[in-house]
């Protein structure tokens, strides 16, 4: 493994635009469930009951009560070893944007600045009907939350399955994947689309696929390196290369 992260280092010390794509795995050894696996979320609750606008539409209340549950655990956690190495790989000035499909707020407290959510944010909440956003510092006491502004009802500002990704955030993430010369990926199974497209929008532009996860995802058949491990382990030792080679 020792010669493979170096190998990775060795690439990315001399990239000239890395950017990086997480997904649930980069959080795991945070304490917050992944989806997929054995102990991820869809293998004890149904999607299609929870995070879809038809199932919120349906039963609004119990779809705030799982989210609540989820904001407790955000708010609870705290980033990794994992986190605070892409943080500190964007302050070497090495890592320019991080691309995530996570809707936690870990990378934000591990320092990271140039973050692309494409599946929104846990911690906001926002209305059906008039567009009012607001932060949640705490899971909403009432459920479903009611609009301050027009007395609607809030939902979380999150993507379901079958909705549109915010326009900005796909459009500057696909724009970065084209100018990108590597890509590091860090605990997603790729499954989920337009995100799982990024690392092969890269390879294809002709750039270089480093990816870390604890087993192989729909990812790692166009990678340049696979580093098989946790991403809290992982990444550190592959910063600390860096700055040995830098
Ligand atoms: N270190 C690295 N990788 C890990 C770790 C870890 N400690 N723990 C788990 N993984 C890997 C798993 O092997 C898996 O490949 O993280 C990945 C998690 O995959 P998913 O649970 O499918 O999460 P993700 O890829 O982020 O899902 C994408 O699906 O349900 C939607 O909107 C949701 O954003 C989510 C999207």
């Amino acid at each position: 493994m020792s010669d493979l992260i170096e190998k990775a280092a060795k690439i990315i010390v001399k990239s000239k635009n890395l950017i990086a794509l997480t997904g649930a795995g980069i959080s795991a050894e945070s304490g917050i469930p992944t989806f997929r696996g054995e102990e991820g979320l869809w293998s004890k609750y149904k999607p299609e009951e929870l995070a879809t606008p038809e199932a919120f539409m349906r039963n609004p209340r119990i779809v705030w009560e799982w989210y609540a549950w989820r904001i407790d655990m955000v708010l609870s956690a705290k980033p990794n070893p994992a986190h605070r190495a892409l943080a500190e790989l964007e302050d070497m000035g090495i890592l320019k944007i991080t691309i995530t499909q996570n809707v936690d707020n870990l990378h934000e407290r591990a320092g990271t600045k140039k973050l692309i959510k494409l599946h929104g944010d846990i911690l906001t909440a926002r209305c059906v009907s008039c567009g009012y956003k607001q932060h949640l510092s705490a899971p909403p006491k009432d459920l479903p939350p009611k609009c301050p502004s027009c007395g609607d009802i809030l939902r979380p500002d999150v993507v379901w399955f079958g909705e549109p990704l915010p326009a900005k955030a796909i459009e500057e993430a696909f724009e970065s994947a084209r100018r990108a010369d590597v890509i590091l990926v860090v605990g997603t199974s790729g499954v989920v689309y337009p995100a799982g497209l990024i690392p092969h929008v890269v390879k294809n532009y002709g750039g270089k696929v480093i990816e870390v996860n604890v087993s192989e995802s729909a990812i790692t058949e166009i990678t340049d390196i696979f580093l098989r491990g946790h991403a809290g382990k992982i990444l550190p030792v592959l910063v600390l290369k860096i700055k040995e080679l830098a």
